[in-house]
Protein backbone atom coordinates (compact mmCIF):
# COMPACT_ATOMS: atom_id res chain seq x y z
CA UNK A 1 0.00 0.00 0.00
CA UNK A 2 1.49 3.42 -1.08
CA UNK A 3 0.89 5.31 2.12
CA UNK A 4 2.71 8.77 3.11
CA UNK A 5 5.55 7.68 5.72
CA UNK A 6 4.08 10.28 8.40
CA UNK A 7 1.44 7.98 10.68
CA UNK A 8 2.24 4.74 8.04
CA UNK A 9 4.27 2.94 11.13
CA UNK A 10 1.38 4.39 14.14
CA UNK A 11 -1.31 3.06 11.28
CA UNK A 12 0.49 -0.06 11.20
CA UNK A 13 1.19 -0.98 14.78
CA UNK A 14 -2.60 0.26 15.89
CA UNK A 15 -3.55 -2.78 13.52
CA UNK A 16 -1.06 -4.69 15.60
CA UNK A 17 -1.86 -3.86 18.85
CA UNK A 18 -6.21 -4.16 17.47
CA UNK A 19 -5.23 -7.85 16.65
CA UNK A 20 -5.62 -7.17 12.77
CA UNK A 21 -1.69 -7.76 11.94
CA UNK A 22 1.15 -9.05 13.63
CA UNK A 23 4.85 -7.36 13.48
CA UNK A 24 7.75 -10.04 12.76
CA UNK A 25 10.90 -8.96 12.20
CA UNK A 26 9.72 -4.99 11.51
CA UNK A 27 7.57 -6.42 9.11
CA UNK A 28 3.60 -6.71 8.88
CA UNK A 29 2.01 -9.83 8.10
CA UNK A 30 -1.96 -10.89 8.24
CA UNK A 31 -2.74 -12.99 11.54
CA UNK A 32 -4.79 -16.25 10.94
CA UNK A 33 -7.87 -14.94 11.26
CA UNK A 34 -7.60 -11.78 8.77
CA UNK A 35 -5.73 -14.37 6.59
CA UNK A 36 -9.06 -16.21 6.64
CA UNK A 37 -11.60 -13.32 6.88
CA UNK A 38 -9.68 -10.02 5.79
CA UNK A 39 -8.71 -11.71 2.48
CA UNK A 40 -11.31 -10.25 -0.11
CA UNK A 41 -10.07 -12.63 -2.53
CA UNK A 42 -10.80 -16.07 -0.42
CA UNK A 43 -14.83 -17.17 -0.13
CA UNK A 44 -14.23 -17.09 3.87
CA UNK A 45 -14.20 -12.99 3.53
CA UNK A 46 -16.42 -11.43 5.57
CA UNK A 47 -15.38 -8.02 5.21
CA UNK A 48 -18.13 -6.90 2.75
CA UNK A 49 -20.55 -5.39 6.18
CA UNK A 50 -17.10 -2.97 6.46
CA UNK A 51 -17.11 -1.68 3.01
CA UNK A 52 -21.16 -1.60 3.09
CA UNK A 53 -20.75 0.62 6.28
CA UNK A 54 -17.63 2.91 5.16
CA UNK A 55 -20.53 3.41 1.88
CA UNK A 56 -23.77 3.92 3.27
CA UNK A 57 -24.38 3.07 6.68
CA UNK A 58 -22.11 5.82 8.83
CA UNK A 59 -22.94 8.60 6.92
CA UNK A 60 -27.03 7.88 6.97
CA UNK A 61 -26.45 7.75 11.04
CA UNK A 62 -25.20 11.51 11.06
CA UNK A 63 -29.17 11.54 10.29
CA UNK A 64 -29.97 9.72 14.21
CA UNK A 65 -31.36 12.99 15.38
CA UNK A 66 -33.63 13.66 12.38
CA UNK A 67 -34.75 9.71 12.48
CA UNK A 68 -35.64 10.24 16.01
CA UNK A 69 -37.81 13.07 15.83
CA UNK A 70 -39.61 12.29 12.64
CA UNK A 71 -38.87 8.38 12.96
CA UNK A 72 -38.47 8.53 8.93
CA UNK A 73 -35.49 6.30 7.48
CA UNK A 74 -32.05 8.73 6.61
CA UNK A 75 -31.21 6.42 3.57
CA UNK A 76 -31.54 6.01 -0.10
CA UNK A 77 -35.12 6.12 0.44
CA UNK A 78 -35.35 9.28 2.91
CA UNK A 79 -37.87 10.89 1.63
CA UNK A 80 -40.23 8.27 0.12
CA UNK A 81 -42.14 5.23 1.69
CA UNK A 82 -40.89 2.78 -0.87
CA UNK A 83 -39.33 -0.70 -0.21
CA UNK A 84 -35.55 0.26 0.82
CA UNK A 85 -35.00 -2.68 -1.34
CA UNK A 86 -36.10 -1.30 -4.21
CA UNK A 87 -33.70 1.54 -4.07
CA UNK A 88 -31.20 0.00 -3.28
CA UNK A 89 -30.95 -2.59 -6.12
CA UNK A 90 -31.60 -0.25 -8.94
CA UNK A 91 -27.92 -0.02 -8.93
CA UNK A 92 -26.05 -3.36 -9.49
CA UNK A 93 -22.78 -2.72 -7.59
CA UNK A 94 -24.93 -1.95 -4.71
CA UNK A 95 -26.91 -4.82 -4.73
CA UNK A 96 -24.00 -6.73 -4.97
CA UNK A 97 -22.19 -4.95 -1.51
CA UNK A 98 -25.02 -4.92 -0.05
CA UNK A 99 -25.70 -9.36 -1.03
CA UNK A 100 -21.91 -9.73 0.22
CA UNK A 101 -22.15 -7.58 3.64
CA UNK A 102 -24.74 -9.66 4.44
CA UNK A 103 -23.11 -12.84 4.15
CA UNK A 104 -20.73 -11.20 6.36
CA UNK A 105 -22.76 -10.31 9.23
CA UNK A 106 -24.11 -13.40 8.94
CA UNK A 107 -21.90 -16.29 8.31
CA UNK A 108 -20.72 -17.19 12.07
CA UNK A 109 -24.82 -17.54 13.06
CA UNK A 110 -25.32 -19.76 9.95
CA UNK A 111 -22.14 -22.16 10.70
CA UNK A 112 -24.47 -22.20 14.24
CA UNK A 113 -27.28 -23.09 13.02
CA UNK A 114 -25.25 -25.75 10.66
CA UNK A 115 -24.19 -27.33 14.12
CA UNK A 116 -27.24 -26.56 16.66
CA UNK A 117 -30.55 -27.70 14.53
CA UNK A 118 -31.49 -31.59 14.45
CA UNK A 119 -31.13 -31.73 10.11
CA UNK A 120 -31.11 -34.58 10.31
CA UNK A 121 -34.80 -35.09 11.14
CA UNK A 122 -35.51 -32.86 8.04
CA UNK A 123 -34.97 -32.98 3.99
CA UNK A 124 -35.46 -30.01 2.92
CA UNK A 125 -34.62 -26.33 3.55
CA UNK A 126 -36.03 -22.54 1.73
CA UNK A 127 -34.03 -20.28 2.92
CA UNK A 128 -36.41 -17.15 2.34
CA UNK A 129 -34.60 -13.56 1.59
CA UNK A 130 -31.21 -15.72 1.00
CA UNK A 131 -29.40 -12.75 -0.63
CA UNK A 132 -25.63 -14.34 -1.57
CA UNK A 133 -27.20 -18.07 -0.02
CA UNK A 134 -24.58 -17.88 2.74
CA UNK A 135 -27.18 -19.87 5.05
CA UNK A 136 -27.92 -22.60 2.54
CA UNK A 137 -24.53 -22.96 1.29
CA UNK A 138 -23.34 -23.62 5.29
CA UNK A 139 -26.12 -25.64 5.69
CA UNK A 140 -25.96 -27.93 2.80
CA UNK A 141 -21.74 -28.14 2.91
CA UNK A 142 -22.35 -29.95 6.57
CA UNK A 143 -25.56 -31.84 5.81
CA UNK A 144 -25.38 -33.39 2.27
CA UNK A 145 -28.46 -35.47 2.51
CA UNK A 146 -30.61 -32.06 2.19
CA UNK A 147 -32.33 -30.44 -0.26
CA UNK A 148 -31.41 -26.57 -0.18
CA UNK A 149 -32.84 -23.88 -2.14
CA UNK A 150 -32.71 -20.22 -1.42
CA UNK A 151 -35.76 -17.91 -1.76
CA UNK A 152 -35.03 -13.62 -3.21
CA UNK A 153 -36.05 -11.19 -5.42
CA UNK A 154 -35.29 -11.95 -9.33
CA UNK A 155 -32.47 -9.71 -9.01
CA UNK A 156 -31.01 -11.33 -7.00
CA UNK A 157 -30.07 -14.58 -8.65
CA UNK A 158 -26.48 -13.87 -10.74
CA UNK A 159 -25.16 -12.70 -7.22
CA UNK A 160 -26.66 -16.02 -5.42
CA UNK A 161 -25.42 -18.20 -8.34
CA UNK A 162 -21.78 -16.51 -8.27
CA UNK A 163 -21.26 -17.70 -4.45
CA UNK A 164 -23.04 -20.67 -4.41
CA UNK A 165 -20.42 -21.69 -7.73
CA UNK A 166 -17.47 -20.30 -5.63
CA UNK A 167 -18.07 -22.58 -2.75
CA UNK A 168 -18.32 -25.66 -5.02
CA UNK A 169 -22.29 -26.26 -4.53
CA UNK A 170 -23.48 -25.13 -8.37
CA UNK A 171 -26.64 -27.73 -8.87
CA UNK A 172 -26.96 -28.56 -5.23
CA UNK A 173 -28.26 -25.36 -4.21
CA UNK A 174 -31.21 -24.16 -6.29
CA UNK A 175 -32.18 -20.45 -6.24
CA UNK A 176 -36.57 -19.37 -6.25
CA UNK A 177 -36.76 -16.35 -7.64
CA UNK A 178 -40.05 -14.53 -6.13
CA UNK A 179 -41.83 -11.96 -3.87
CA UNK A 180 -42.32 -12.68 -0.57
CA UNK A 181 -45.12 -9.98 -0.33
CA UNK A 182 -46.87 -11.46 -3.70
CA UNK A 183 -45.81 -14.66 -4.19
CA UNK A 184 -46.32 -17.52 -1.93
CA UNK A 185 -42.76 -19.30 -0.18
CA UNK A 186 -41.89 -22.71 -1.93
CA UNK A 187 -42.75 -25.81 0.76
CA UNK A 188 -39.97 -27.21 2.63
CA UNK A 189 -39.49 -29.25 5.63
CA UNK A 190 -37.53 -26.14 7.61
CA UNK A 191 -38.06 -22.79 6.47
CA UNK A 192 -35.26 -20.25 7.72
CA UNK A 193 -35.67 -16.21 7.80
CA UNK A 194 -32.36 -14.66 8.69
CA UNK A 195 -32.48 -10.94 9.55
CA UNK A 196 -35.34 -10.40 7.57
CA UNK A 197 -38.37 -9.64 10.13
CA UNK A 198 -36.67 -6.92 11.35
CA UNK A 199 -36.86 -4.88 8.04
CA UNK A 200 -40.52 -4.94 8.28
CA UNK A 201 -43.66 -3.39 9.81
CA UNK A 202 -45.44 -5.56 12.78
CA UNK A 203 -47.93 -6.51 9.88
CA UNK A 204 -45.65 -7.37 7.49
CA UNK A 205 -43.71 -9.33 10.34
CA UNK A 206 -46.76 -11.29 11.32
CA UNK A 207 -48.01 -12.07 7.62
CA UNK A 208 -44.77 -13.60 6.34
CA UNK A 209 -44.47 -15.65 9.82
CA UNK A 210 -48.47 -17.17 8.50
CA UNK A 211 -47.05 -17.68 5.12
CA UNK A 212 -44.07 -19.33 6.60
CA UNK A 213 -47.03 -21.48 8.26
CA UNK A 214 -48.97 -22.26 5.38
CA UNK A 215 -45.91 -23.10 2.95
CA UNK A 216 -44.30 -25.87 5.59
CA UNK A 217 -44.57 -29.45 5.49
CA UNK A 218 -46.56 -30.63 8.76
CA UNK A 219 -44.56 -31.10 11.19
CA UNK A 220 -41.79 -29.08 9.50
CA UNK A 221 -39.88 -26.09 11.92
CA UNK A 222 -39.79 -22.60 11.27
CA UNK A 223 -36.52 -20.93 12.01
CA UNK A 224 -35.80 -17.17 12.09
CA UNK A 225 -32.80 -15.06 13.61
CA UNK A 226 -31.84 -11.47 14.32
CA UNK A 227 -30.06 -9.98 16.83
CA UNK A 228 -32.90 -10.82 19.26
CA UNK A 229 -33.53 -8.45 21.89
CA UNK A 230 -33.31 -9.69 25.69
CA UNK A 231 -37.14 -9.72 27.03
CA UNK A 232 -36.00 -7.04 29.84
CA UNK A 233 -34.34 -5.20 26.77
CA UNK A 234 -31.53 -4.04 28.70
CA UNK A 235 -28.80 -6.82 27.85
CA UNK A 236 -28.54 -6.92 24.01
CA UNK A 237 -26.91 -3.41 23.03
CA UNK A 238 -25.98 -4.72 19.74
CA UNK A 239 -29.81 -5.61 19.31
CA UNK A 240 -31.20 -2.02 20.06
CA UNK A 241 -28.62 -0.31 18.08
CA UNK A 242 -29.91 -2.56 15.42
CA UNK A 243 -33.15 -1.81 15.30
CA UNK A 244 -32.40 1.93 15.33
CA UNK A 245 -30.42 0.66 12.09
CA UNK A 246 -33.87 -0.40 11.39
CA UNK A 247 -35.28 2.93 11.86
CA UNK A 248 -32.44 4.62 9.78
CA UNK A 249 -32.94 2.00 6.98
CA UNK A 250 -36.42 1.22 6.78
CA UNK A 251 -40.19 2.80 6.69
CA UNK A 252 -41.50 0.80 9.39
CA UNK A 253 -38.70 -2.17 10.73
CA UNK A 254 -37.56 -2.65 14.26
CA UNK A 255 -35.89 -5.50 15.67
CA UNK A 256 -37.81 -7.48 18.52
CA UNK A 257 -37.62 -9.53 21.68
CA UNK A 258 -38.14 -13.39 21.65
CA UNK A 259 -41.01 -13.31 23.32
CA UNK A 260 -42.64 -10.76 20.99
CA UNK A 261 -41.54 -13.38 18.25
CA UNK A 262 -42.81 -16.24 19.85
CA UNK A 263 -46.03 -14.63 20.07
CA UNK A 264 -46.24 -13.83 16.36
CA UNK A 265 -45.75 -17.40 15.46
CA UNK A 266 -47.91 -18.88 18.23
CA UNK A 267 -50.46 -16.71 16.66
CA UNK A 268 -49.92 -18.41 13.34
CA UNK A 269 -50.29 -21.71 14.94
CA UNK A 270 -46.85 -22.99 15.86
CA UNK A 271 -46.02 -24.72 18.45
CA UNK A 272 -43.25 -26.04 20.44
CA UNK A 273 -41.63 -22.38 20.11
CA UNK A 274 -38.54 -21.76 22.03
CA UNK A 275 -34.94 -19.22 21.61
CA UNK A 276 -31.67 -20.46 21.10
CA UNK A 277 -28.66 -18.37 21.43
CA UNK A 278 -26.46 -18.65 18.16
CA UNK A 279 -23.41 -16.63 18.01
CA UNK A 280 -22.80 -12.84 19.47
CA UNK A 281 -25.86 -11.30 19.37
CA UNK A 282 -27.93 -13.32 17.31
CA UNK A 283 -29.98 -15.66 18.49
CA UNK A 284 -32.73 -17.83 16.54
CA UNK A 285 -36.50 -18.11 17.07
CA UNK A 286 -38.16 -21.83 16.61
CA UNK A 287 -41.85 -23.04 16.25
CA UNK A 288 -42.88 -25.83 14.75
CA UNK A 289 -46.05 -26.77 12.58
CA UNK A 290 -48.00 -29.47 14.49
CA UNK A 291 -47.58 -32.75 12.51
C1 LIG B 1 -31.37 -7.96 5.37
S1 LIG B 1 -31.20 -9.03 4.01
C2 LIG B 1 -30.95 -10.59 4.78
C3 LIG B 1 -30.13 -11.54 3.95
C4 LIG B 1 -29.79 -12.89 4.56
N1 LIG B 1 -30.95 -13.63 4.96
C5 LIG B 1 -28.86 -12.74 5.73
O1 LIG B 1 -29.28 -12.80 6.88
O2 LIG B 1 -27.65 -12.56 5.49
C6 LIG B 1 -32.87 -9.14 3.43
C7 LIG B 1 -33.05 -10.00 2.21
O3 LIG B 1 -34.46 -10.04 1.90
C8 LIG B 1 -34.61 -9.95 0.51
N2 LIG B 1 -35.92 -9.38 0.17
C9 LIG B 1 -36.34 -8.11 0.38
N3 LIG B 1 -37.61 -7.94 -0.05
C10 LIG B 1 -37.99 -9.15 -0.55
C11 LIG B 1 -39.19 -9.61 -1.14
N4 LIG B 1 -40.23 -8.80 -1.28
N5 LIG B 1 -39.26 -10.90 -1.52
C12 LIG B 1 -38.18 -11.73 -1.37
N6 LIG B 1 -37.00 -11.35 -0.81
C13 LIG B 1 -36.91 -10.06 -0.41
C14 LIG B 1 -33.49 -9.04 0.09
O4 LIG B 1 -33.21 -9.15 -1.29
C15 LIG B 1 -32.34 -9.51 0.97
O5 LIG B 1 -31.62 -10.55 0.39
Amino acid sequence: MGLHPRGARDFFDALVALGFLRRVDGKYANTPSTELFLDSRKPSYIGGVLEMSNHRLYGFWNHLTEALRTGQPQNEIRTGSESPFVALYADPARLKEFLSAMSGISHGANVAISEKFPWDRYRSLVDVGTAQGDLPVTVAQRHPHLSCAGFDLAEVSPVFEEYVGTNGLAGRVAFVAGDFFKDPLPPADVITMAHILHDWGLDEKRMLIRKAFDALHPGGALLVYDSIIDDDRSRNAFGLLMSLNMLIETPAGFDYTGADCMNWMREAGFTGTRVEHLMGPDSMVVGVKPA
